[in-house]
């Protein structure tokens, strides 16, 4: 089983800390969610009905045709069951539920990084920017994957969880003539509203692909897949975009606060977004230990000895997490 970010049970077994005595930084969820409004009652005592969710998410995003899906990881499940056992080439660090999704269902995964050759690759899984270490990749370089994929039938994923506080790097917001009223075969766009929206418990995101792949995975995914409510706030924080022009401003602000107080502590992230730092660092766990001990928790990647911090939610969290890295560093002062 893969852990992820914000489950906060390991750390209050393992430290005998209580829910309410942690600061959670171990998530890119923004600490300052879409303040979600009142949902209409009838909502909740019918079936999801067409709604303009789809449109909206057209106009806003930019996605010639989008599907509404429980979660994108509901996509990152399906999407390995409808190729015949192939190679599939995945980023060493990124989100682990994608190749551990495309492994289950019997797919060769490969450890790819951009420079290396497509020749032999039938799925490309890119991240961007990438969860955790924040790299980016440009629609011209998306493009020339997507070229060297179809070619063979391959296919272009693109998981854009991270990408909603800078809408103008979106493959969305550039596409080409030929891409704009159906995406191309073989490209497949996710987009989560659980980071930037703060809507990780609603389970909601939107998948774009052409209607050949786009009709038997919401076959696979099945009818009513997403709750009428969720539909319903879905589509009005999509609309609020009042809301999210000072949002990405206050992010951008907080995460160059982040860097600031890590690099201020002696520490050098080494990338990351508006929503979290990525920290490789020696002592990682050390880290990571000496923070939960005092309330933070953030989130350790064992495999690459690095840790992925998210915002503060609050002045005090800010100066929490400054008095940990400060206790840390007279600690072990290396
Ligand atoms: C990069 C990335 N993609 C997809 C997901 C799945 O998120 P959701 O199912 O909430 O859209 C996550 C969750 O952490 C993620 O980090």
């Amino acid at each position: 089983m893969i852990t992820h970010g914000g489950d906060l049970t390991q750390a209050i077994q393992r430290y005998g800390r209580p829910l309410a005595r942690w600061i959670d930084l171990s998530t890119g969820i923004n600490p300052h969610p879409w303040p979600v409004p009142t949902v209409p009652l009838e909502l909740w005592h019918h079936l999801p009905r067409p709604d303009d969710l789809p449109e909206t998410a057209q106009q806003q995003l930019g996605f010639p045709h989008a599907l509404p899906v429980p979660g994108t990881q509901s996509v990152i499940q399906v999407l390995p069951h409808l190729r015949p056992p192939c190679r599939v080439a995945i980023s060493p660090i990124t989100y682990a539920e994608h190749a551990l999704c495309w492994k289950r269902q019997g797919h060769t995964v490969i450890s790819w990084t951009p420079g290396q050759s497509l020749d032999d690759i039938d799925v490309l899984v890119i991240v961007n920017p990438n969860n955790p270490t924040g790299q980016t990749f440009s629609p011209a370089i998306l493009w020339d994957w997507h070229t060297s994929l179809i070619r063979r039938g391959g296919w272009l994923i693109v998981d854009e969880a991270f990408m909603d506080a800078t809408p103008e790097q979106s493959l969305l917001s550039q596409l080409p003539d030929f891409a704009r009223s159906t995406l191309p075969p073989g490209l497949v766009i996710l987009k989560g509203l659980g980071k930037f929206f703060g809507l990780a418990g609603a389970r909601i995101g939107l998948v774009g692909a052409s209607p050949t792949l786009l009709n038997p995975l919401a076959d696979m995914i099945g009818p009513w897949p997403v709750s009428g409510p969720a539909r319903w706030l879905a589509q009005q924080a999509l609309q609020d975009t009042t809301w999210q022009y000072s949002m990405r401003n206050r992010l951008k602000k907080e995460s160059v606060r982040l860097h600031t107080l890590l690099e201020q502590h002696g520490f050098r992230p080494q990338g990351g977004t508006a929503l979290f730092q990525w920290l490789p660092y020696s002592h990682a766990y050390r880290l990571h230990d000496h923070l939960a001990q005092q309330g933070l928790w953030t989130r350790h990647f064992d495999s690459f000895n690095g840790l992925r911090i998210g915002l503060p939610p609050d002045e005090i969290s800010w100066q929490h997490l400054s008095d940990g890295l400060l206790s840390y560093r007279s600690r072990f002062s290396s």
